[in-house]
């Protein structure tokens, strides 16, 4: 059983100045693997062979085969009731921004919009030579390593271990995190950064800062609220009992 306070809700209702931020754990009930934990992927996976520039000038094709496997696996999924949720809080909030490190593209497929995606996107490639960037949805490419026009590799459009940021998105982040009055952060574990300091930027800043998550992560320790659960049962439940007092206020006015 989900419990959200009064005061959760009633920021909820009163922010004007959204901002979520969100991780792995969001596209969990969509089937999607998380990186840490009993069942994550860097359990399985060692980061440094899979997920680094120096992995890809080694082995290029066995890069591509494990972002093929994500690809092939992720393409079958859909968005769950916590990406939809999202959706929804969007279009209530006069201020928002969506801020993912997911690279699934579930977020895109629910219908969010103000959105930036801070670990880029599975579903586009990037060429190691003229830097052409573009979407490809297939989920299995004929030819890996798949190659440009100009004739060098093309990569997965996401950061790797080592890498920046793409800076545009890490600014819009950045700004939101310190404007909005009311921080949520959705299942991720908060230890990778400079994502992980976003909650802080918001909290530093005033905002109120509420955890959604199946258990405790280092963030919680600053979190006004921590809400125990399945992202896809208490977003809902967040949207769900903000419309029913909307309702109340309406019927007692
Ligand atoms: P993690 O795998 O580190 O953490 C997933 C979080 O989701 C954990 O805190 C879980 O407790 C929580 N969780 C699991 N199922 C959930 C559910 N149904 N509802 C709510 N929460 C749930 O994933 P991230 O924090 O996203 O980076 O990892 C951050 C980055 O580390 C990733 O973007 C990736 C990875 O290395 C790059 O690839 C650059």
């Amino acid at each position: 059983m989900v419990s959200i306070s009064s005061g959760a809700l009633e920021r909820l209702a009163t922010a004007s100045r959204i901002a979520v931020l969100t991780g792995a754990g969001i596209s969990a009930e969509s089937g999607v693997p998380t990186f840490r934990g009993a069942e994550g992927l860097w359990r399985k996976f060692r980061p440094e062979e899979l997920a680094t520039p120096e992995a890809f000038a080694r082995d290029p094709r066995l890069v591509w085969e494990w972002y093929q496997w994500r690809r092939q696996l992720i393409a079958r999924l859909s968005p769950n009731a916590g990406h939809l949720a999202l959706v929804e809080l969007e279009k209530r909030a006069d201020e928002f921004l969506l801020i993912t490190q997911n690279v699934d593209g579930l977020h895109d497929r629910a219908g969010s919009k103000r959105m930036v995606k801070l670990h880029g996107d599975l579903w586009r490639l990037r060429c190691t030579g003229c830097s052409i960037e573009f979407e490809d949805r297939r989920a299995a490419l004929p030819e890996l390593p798949p190659r440009c026009r100009c004739g060098r590799l093309l990569r997965p459009a996401v950061v790797w271990f080592g890498e920046p940021l793409p800076s545009e998105a890490w600014e819009r982040a950045l700004e939101a995190a310190a404007r909005c009055q009311l921080f949520i952060s959705v299942g991720t574990s908060g230890i990778v950064y400079p994502a992980a300091s976003l909650p802080l930027v918001a909290k530093r800043a005033g905002a109120y800062l509420i955890e959604v998550n199946v258990e405790s992560t280092a963030l919680s320790h600053i979190a006004d609220e921590v809400i125990l659960g399945c992202a896809a049962v208490v977003l809902p439940k967040l949207i769900a009992e903000l419309s029913a007092a909307e309702r109340q206020n309406l019927a007692s006015s």
